[in-house]
């Protein structure tokens, strides 16, 4: 069964992701694709649309998303966000027969459509054919090494090239530090690791070595960038909720623990509701070029 994932969440963390990001991969990404007219972005995983309204903008002319996603709930809150974003920015949004959504930015129209599916079944149900790169962001640590290996091989197939953005690496740090820090980072790692619905356990921070290993044997060149979430004492909410984030999954595995985990949690929601909880969780981008 998919990992299901809370709106809010993803509506919270969206300015962190989009400022951790690496620029220099979704620029090179975007020069690979320059032959393109008008590229078709196939994005995995795609939630409420967060990566597609950041890479958009380095796209710089016509271009096409497909959004799969398995929640019908994130899938509908995408393309309210979309027209959301792009009424902001004076851009008129049309969606003719509720089909394809289009942004009407002035260097060329952003078509969005969407596709509910369980991504565990990947690459069957895909359009591969019918695009031009596979992205993702905050989707790889859940999935398993040998989706990853099944994944690898399908795009290869196609030579199409994979983005993947906001793998996390490990080692969270929590400041100031806490006596409770070692207890729930075991505790969280061991949830990372929890099968996520990919057939296997989830790679967790072991993703970015992992999807660097599966393109590389596919013939791909890997371009790696570190994109660390860095989340400001002044950023209360996100801190909070990141800190009881980190509690809640700590809690699933250390049981004996619990009281530990709870007394930290109680401190951190308090230090971060006074603008005293600073956090960087390491995150790596990839991108992996198909051979010419
Ligand atoms: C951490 S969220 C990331 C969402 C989005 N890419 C972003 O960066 O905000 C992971 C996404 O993967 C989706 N997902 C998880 N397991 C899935 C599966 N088996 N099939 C399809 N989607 C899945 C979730 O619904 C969620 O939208």
């Amino acid at each position: 069964m998919a990992e299901s994932f809370a709106a809010d969440w993803l509506d919270l963390r969206e300015p962190f992701d989009a400022a951790a990001r690496a620029p220099s991969l979704a620029e090179a990404l975007v020069a690979h694709l320059d032959a393109k007219a008008r590229p078709r972005f196939l994005d995995l995983g795609a939630g409420s649309g967060s990566l597609t309204r950041w890479l958009g903008h380095f796209v710089g002319r016509a271009h096409s998303w497909v959004l799969a996603d398995a929640d019908p709930a994130l899938m509908a809150r995408a393309f309210d966000a979309m027209i959301e974003g792009a009424e902001a920015l004076g851009w008129p949004a049309t969606w003719p027969q509720k089909k394809a959504l289009l942004l009407h930015a002035p260097t060329g129209a952003w078509r969005i459509e969407g596709i509910l599916t369980d991504l565990a079944r990947a690459p069957e149900g895909l359009p591969l054919a019918a695009v031009d790169a596979v992205t993702c962001s905050a989707l790889c640590d859940l999935v398993s090494e040998a989706w990853l290996a099944r994944l690898a091989a399908a795009l290869a197939r196609h030579r199409l090239p994979f983005y993947a953005a906001l793998n996390v690496s490990g080692r969270e740090r929590f400041t100031p530090p806490h006596p409770g820090d070692a207890w729930v980072a075991r505790g969280f790692a061991r949830d990372q690791r929890r099968e996520k619905g990919f057939g296997g356990p989830a790679l967790g921070p072991a993703a970015p070595a992992a999807i660097a290993r599966a393109f590389a044997a596919a013939g791909y060149r890997v371009l790696r960038a570190p994109s660390d979430w860095i989340i400001p004492a002044a950023a209360g909410e996100m801190a909070r909720e990141l800190a009881l984030g980190h509690a809640e999954a700590a809690l699933r595995h250390e049981r004996r623990e619990a009281w530990r985990i709870e007394a930290w949690a109680a401190v951190r929601a308090a230090q971060a509701e006074a603008g005293r909880l600073s956090i960087r969780v390491p995150h790596q981008d990839l991108l992996c070029l198909p051979p010419i």
